[in-house]
């Protein structure tokens, strides 16, 4: 399996703070990763990391052959670096399908030619979300966990080989949050890779291969669901000392 993602020694300071600490990975292709650890940990700083928005103060991050270490998050985006954002870019006084039209046709245009017919690819990505008779309505009339559910089914159907989605699910219905968790696996079916920061263990444990467990900056397990809950240390990180020490 070849890696599609190469994180080395990967550091990071602010104002004197190790925020990260020798972080290495590797992702391959299509695999669905989980990144779970306390809050304050570092998930997030990871992943603005890992889509430019900071830079590591040491190490290296590999995106298929190329070293994107430095690479601005514009540029990792055209690489085919998609990051989910928190209802960020919903203009809530355009339809949903010009919501969806517009992330699409900010696409470069090879990118967007394979991608097939526009307006299918709006309508089906409406679709996938339930959100298809609504097509013609303002996103301003959603509710919050509709906007969000908009959002990631956007930035999924954007044409990008790599996801990151920091907590998707947070604040939306159970029902929303398994159809957050299916189009994870119809991504997966397409051979899309996907990073994910969520809080909720059984979501993580039902749509991960691997699992990578941060603490104060570092990974202190990886494995596969199963293998990670099972950890003691699992339990320590997340409530302290062993309770059945
Ligand atoms: N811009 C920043 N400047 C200084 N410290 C920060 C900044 N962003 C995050 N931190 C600190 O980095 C640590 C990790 O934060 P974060 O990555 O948001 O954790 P998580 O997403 O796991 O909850 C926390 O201690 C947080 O206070
Ligand atoms: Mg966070």
């Amino acid at each position: 399996m070849s890696a599609i993602l190469t994180l080395s020694r990967v550091s990071l300071s602010l104002n004197g703070q190790h925020i990260l600490r020798d972080v290495s990975f590797d992702v391959a292709e299509g695999e669905v990763i989980g990144v779970i650890g306390p809050n304050g940990s570092g998930k997030t700083t990871l992943f603005n990391v890992l889509s430019g928005f900071l830079k590591p103060t040491s190490g290296t991050v590999r995106f298929r052959d190329q070293d994107i270490t430095n690479l601005a998050p514009a540029r990792r985006a055209q690489c085919g670096i998609g990051r989910v954002f928190q209802n960020f870019g919903i203009f809530r006084e355009m339809t949903l399908e010009e919501n969806v039209l517009v992330a699409l046709e900010a696409l470069p245009r090879e990118q967007r030619r394979a991608l097939g017919n526009l307006n299918d690819l709006v309508r089906g990505t409406l679709n996938m979300v339930g959100l298809l008779d609504r097509a013609r309505e303002k996103a301003g009339s959603l509710s919050g966990g509709q906007m969000r559910l908009l959002e990631i089914a956007r930035t999924l159907r954007s044409g990008k080989s790599l996801f990151l989605l920091d907590e998707p699910t947070a604040g939306v219905s159970p029902k929303m949050t398994s159809q957050v968790a299916d189009l994870i696996r119809e991504l997966k079916a397409e051979g899309k890779t996907v990073l994910i920061v969520e809080h909720d263990l059984p979501f993580i444990s039902r749509i991960c291969d691997r699992v990578i467990v941060l603490d104060v900056g570092e990974i202190v397990l990886r494995g596969t669901p199963k293998e990670v809950k099972g950890e003691r240390k699992l339990q320590e990180i997340y409530f302290g000392a062993d309770p059945t020490d």
